[in-house]
Order: C-alpha cells, then sequence, then structure tokens
C-alpha cells in the first residue's frame, strides 16, 4: 500500500503567523479564557471547525468570474439548483447563507410550543433554533453512539426501536412531531456516519407516522465515503450514487453548504412538499433574500456548484478519511483517548480520562482547549460541560461528554502541520497533572460557548 498523498497541488498560500508562549498567555488572558474570543491571527494551527475555513480549487475561484448578480432569475441561481437536485434530489431548492438559516427558516415555519422534533444528535444551532421556538429537541442516537470506545462503525445511527417508542408516545399524548431529523455525519455524537440500512429504516418508520423525514446534509460527501468502505453491499458504488441514494429516502434537507460544500459561506433548504416550500420561501424573502438568491451572492452560487462535485471525488474523500485516522493514530499512541473511531472531518479527545483530576463542574474539555492554544497556538473546541452543560430551565447539570474537538478544515492543513499538532499534544499529556480548572465569570442566555468568560482557578 502507498502513502495516501494529498490530492491537489497548492499554488496560493497564505503565511502562518508565529506567536510566543508570552504573547499567547496574554491573548488567552484578554479572552477571558475563551478562544473563540482570540484574533485568528493569533492561531498557528486552527483546528476551531471546518466550517467555512476550506480551501477553494482553481475551479472554483475561477467560477466566481462568471457570477450572475442579476437579482431576479439568476444563471447562476439555475447553475446552483440543477446540482443540488442532481445530487439531493428534491424539487425546491431554497438558497440560504448558511446551515442555520435553513433551521431557522424550517422551525419558523413547522416548530412551536409543546412540539418535539427527534434526531440523533442535535447540532447546537439546531438544538437552539428548535428550542427558541419552544420545541422540544429530542436525541434518540443508539446508546453505542454515547460510548467513546464502542467501534460500532456506524455509531451515528439513530435507535430505530426509540425512535418508534418516542413517535408512539406523542401519538397517544397527542403531541406533535412536525418533522424528524438525522445528521449526517453526526457531529455532536464524534463526527459519526449513519448507515444506509439506519437511513432507510428510520425512513420507513417517520413514514409509517406521517412524519416528514429531513436530514441535516452538512457533512454528506464524508457519511457516503463510510458508507463505501463499510457497508458491503454499496463497495462498488459511486460516492455519488450513494449520496443520491441517501436522500431518495428523505423528504428534505437543510445544508450548510461551509462543509461538504467547500464553501466559504453557503447553504440551502431542500423540499418536495410545493406547500411547505411556499411558506419557507416567504420567510426567506423576509429574512435572507429573494428565491434564486437567497443569503448568497451569484457568485457563491457558482462556486457551490463546483465545489459540491469535487466533494465527492474519491480521491479527496480517501484522503479526507486518511487525515483524520492519521491524526488518532498518532494521538493514541502517545496514550490520549479519542473518540473511536475517527471521525470524518475532526478528531474528538476525551477530556474526562485526560485530566481525571477535574471535575465536570471545572471544565476540562475547555481547559485542555487552553492548554494546546497555550503550548503550540492550536484552537480547538470544547464539546463538553460549556457547551451542553445547561439545560432549558437553567439548572446546571455537566454534560455526560467532555470532549475537545480537533476540526481539519478541507485542503488547507498539510502532514507536517498535522505532525505538529501530535507533538504539542505529546508535551500537553506529559505535563497534565499541572493543570487547574475554570470557573464561569459571564455566560449568555443560549449557546453561551461561544461568548464565555472564565477565570483560572
Ligand atoms: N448542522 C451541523 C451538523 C453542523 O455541524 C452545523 C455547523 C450546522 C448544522 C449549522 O451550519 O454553521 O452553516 O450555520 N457546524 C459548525 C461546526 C459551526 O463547527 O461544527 P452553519
Amino acid at each position: 500500500m502507498r502513502e495516501i498523498i494529498e490530492p491537489f497541488r497548492i499554488r496560493a498560500v497564505e503565511p502562518i503567523q508565529f506567536s510566543t508562549p508570552e504573547q499567547r498567555r496574554q491573548w488567552l488572558e484578554e479572552a477571558s479564557w475563551n478562544p473563540f474570543l482570540i484574533d485568528a491571527e493569533g492561531v498557528i494551527i486552527d483546528l476551531l471547525t471546518d466550517s467555512g475555513t476550506s480551501a477553494m480549487s482553481a475551479a472554483q475561484w475561477a467560477a466566481i468570474m462568471i457570477g450572475d448578480e442579476s437579482y431576479a432569475g439568476s444563471r447562476s441561481f439555475r447553475k446552483f439548483e440543477a446540482v443540488v437536485q442532481e445530487i439531493f434530489g428534491f424539487r425546491h431548492v431554497i438558497p440560504t447563507h448558511q446551515g442555520r438559516a435553513s433551521e431557522k427558516i424550517l422551525c419558523t415555519v413547522l416548530a412551536g410550543p409543546g412540539k418535539a422534533i427527534p434526531n440523533n444528535n442535535h447540532f447546537d444551532t439546531t438544538r437552539a433554533n428548535v428550542e427558541f421556538t419552544g420545541a422540544e429537541a429530542v436525541d434518540l442516537v443508539i446508546d453505542e453512539g454515547r460510548d467513546p470506545d464502542s467501534l460500532h462503525p456506524f455509531k451515528g445511527n439513530l435507535d430505530p426501536n426509540k425512535l418508534r417508542a418516542f413517535l408512539e408516545n406523542c401519538r397517544s399524548a397527542r403531541r406533535q412531531v412536525p418533522f424528524g431529523m438525522v445528521t449526517i455525519t453526526n457531529n455532536t455524537g464524534g463526527g459519526q456516519p449513519v448507515s444506509m440500512a439506519n437511513i432507510k429504516e428510520i425512513s420507513a418508520i417517520y413514514r409509517e407516522f406521517g412524519v416528514p423525514f429531513i436530514i441535516d446534509a452538512c457533512r454528506f460527501a464524508e457519511n457516503a465515503w463510510f458508507i463505501k468502505q463499510r457497508e458491503p453491499e454499496y463497495r462498488d458504488w459511486t460516492p455519488k450514487a450513494i449520496a443520491q441514494e441517501m436522500f431518495r429516502h428523505a423528504d428534505g434537507a437543510t445544508m450548510s453548504l461551509k462543509k461538504d460544500g467547500f464553501g466559504n459561506i453557503g447553504g440551502f433548504l431542500a423540499l418536495n412538499d410545493d406547500a411547505l416550500a411556499e411558506q419557507c420561501r416567504n420567510i426567506l424573502i423576509l429574512t435572507e433574500g429573494f428565491p434564486t438568491y437567497g443569503g448568497l451572492a451569484g457568485r457563491d452560487l457558482e462556486a457551490l456548484a463546483v465545489g459540491l462535485h469535487e466533494v465527492l471525488d474519491e480521491h479527496y474523500l480517501e484522503y479526507r478519511a486518511a487525515t483524520t485516522r492519521y491524526l488518532a493514530e498518532k494521538l493514541n499512541a502517545i496514550g490520549i483517548h479519542t473518540v473511536q473511531p475517527p471521525g470524518g472531518h475532526a478528531i474528538y479527545v476525551d477530556a474526562k480520562r485526560f485530566y481525571p483530576h477535574l471535575a465536570p463542574t471545572q471544565f476540562p474539555a475547555q481547559v485542555l482547549v487552553c492548554e494546546l492554544y497555550l503550548r503550540g497556538g492550536i484552537r480547538a473546541v470544547e464539546i463538553g460541560s460549556v457547551m451542553f452543560g445547561r439545560n432549558v430551565d437553567g439548572v446546571e447539570t455537566p454534560s455526560d461528554r467532555e470532549l475537545v474537538r480537533l476540526a481539519l478544515p478541507r485542503r488547507v492543513y498539510t502532514q507536517a502541520h498535522v505532525n505538529y499538532v501530535a507533538e504539542v499534544f505529546a508535551e500537553t499529556f506529559a505535563e497534565r497533572e499541572s493543570a487547574r480548572g475554570l470557573e464561569f465569570t459571564y455566560q449568555a442566555p443560549i449557546l453561551r460557548h461561544f461568548t464565555a468568560r472564565f477565570r483560572s482557578l
């Protein structure tokens, strides 16, 4: 087996700003121990997110030059619409500026007080959009999906038994389920894929109960690749054919094209139901823009139409999966526990086992995020009690997991960058006993992790 190489050459580069540990300590203190509040120039390797941080290809930049900026009926929209229809297969394509705008529109039209929306795991913006309308966001991932050590090949699967029991309960309580979801890949659960068999099974259950089935499709190409690797019937299918098959079982999709669209901005809401699409377009006009550009410029639509094809390239997807696997293997060799198997877009480090001396109320995952920044200028994100530790009533209950996510931007960092990340981890791990906890000095009422401020104990 030959090495899996980066399947691209680099023709445009962006210099990295280097910094000293002393500078980083000052910046982190100014940011109150929340790396979301640090200027990006102070970061050496930015693994905060894979969202909107991808490198566009020469073909995408070329497409930008032919954008049609007409307010209505833009040629670029027709191109974008055709590509989305070809891959996703839904009749109505509603362009938005990013994924959460699609969620907001769908929830505004369909959700509301007393209603419930199931998912494997709601991503934080999806949960917030559901809860903002007064509805309940219910997570029904399989039990293996909550176990960091389980080697189940599809830990993102939504548990069909839990789903059926939940829908039966809602029916007997006359509680409305306006739509049901599954998130591919399951970001909150560790970037884990959902199998085709599971998509088919939950689709049948949703249909039986008359619940429209909406896929959160942010990382659909990575999910298709895992299906090709792990579900034998699909071994000889192209990623595109697998993607088409996944969406054939759904009634619509919300999409952030900042992930598997290779875009720096963009999203869509796609639907089959004519009446629902019309209601959503009316909200779109109110909040995003006219239906043939939504929240985007014509040039964005052009670049995204190209990106949606590029992301389904097998050499790209093979390299993508190899990158996360490589980083996970390096960290595991040091003795660091990561959620197994490695996810599609990110590695999730178990901070509870990294810092067994820190209680969840001292935010061990946020501590690790800060240590990585101080030691190596690496920016990662906490997925633990800072993000999920408070329920809707404002009662502080720790999250069951304390994870640090290292999300890999697409086509941006090389193998040497990944080696550097592993070196910084080795040093942080060797000196882990000296780490101290954090406590809040400020928190916002919703999505508090973005703007939280802390004090080191
Ligand atoms: N759904 C999932 C599964 C996501 O991961 C995200 C964004 C969204 C919806 C919302 O999309 O950002 O375009 O509005 N995830 C980013 C992340 C922010 O870092 O994981 P958006």
